[in-house]
């Protein structure tokens, strides 16, 4: 329990805070997400029947977990002596895997520092080996989590982004700050907006 109180609390904060970032740099990406909400929710509230229908939202959770893994590297121990192209392994090395590293390879992802939802297609997603992209890590140990991350993050963007914009705090520059989790450094003061123009709603939310 308590694994997935720290694993499942801290992670989908930060991707979240993350996203809400992104999106108040891109305010085209944004509103494209408005659109979809829009659209598809008619101002009420989201629920888990939604989330098929709400592709660009889970395209720009897929572009934020690329730019900014929460858990941005992963560890194993060799169990056997190996050979990884000019290096040797040896029987009990730690071996740190950079996530953050991977998704920002220009040879998987063109344009690497792009925030891009919508380079995820079906066909660039076919053609991604299968470890160039894995935010919640993979084999026996993969995120037990992640369906839960997936259908907790889409609802959360959804219902706030529907209401709200989030704009940075004048003047803050954010960084990252590499700590058990990709934190951004210090913290990222926002200020809410409400958004003008929504569809009629039945204010149910
Ligand atoms: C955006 C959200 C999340 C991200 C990015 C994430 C990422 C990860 C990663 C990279 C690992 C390590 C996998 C490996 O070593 O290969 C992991 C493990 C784990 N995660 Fe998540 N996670 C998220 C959300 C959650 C949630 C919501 C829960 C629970 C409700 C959860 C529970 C766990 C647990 C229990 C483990 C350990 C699994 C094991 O060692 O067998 N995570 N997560």
């Amino acid at each position: 329990m308590i694994t997935f109180f720290l694993a499942g609390n801290d992670t989908t904060a930060i991707i979240l805070c993350w996203m809400w970032y992104l999106l108040a740099l891109h305010p085209d990406v944004e509103a494209k997400l408005h659109k979809e909400l829009d659209t598809v929710l008619h101002g009420r509230t989201a629920t888990v029947d939604d989330l098929a229908n709400l592709p660009y939202t889970e395209k720009i959770m897929t572009e934020t977990l690329r730019l900014y893994p929460p858990i941005y590297a992963t560890m194993r121990i060799a169990e056997d002596t190996h050979q990884l192209g000019e290096y040797i392994i040896p029987a009990g090395a730690a071996l740190f895997v950079s996530t953050y590293l991977t998704h920002h390879n220009p040879k998987y992802f063109p344009n690497p520092e792009k925030f891009d939802p919508d380079r995820w297609t079906p066909e660039f997603k076919a053609q991604l080996p299968k470890f160039a992209y894995y935010p919640f890590g993979g084999g026996t140990r993969i995120c037990i989590g992640e369906p839960f991350a997936w259908l907790e993050g889409i609802l959360v963007l959804a219902t706030i982004a529907q209401r709200w914009k989030l704009r940075l705090a004048p003047g803050q520059v954010v960084d990252i700050r590499p700590l058990v989790t990709l934190n951004p450094k210090g913290s990222m003061p926002m200020r809410l907006e409400r958004r003008e123009g929504l569809p009629e709603t039945k204010l149910n939310n």
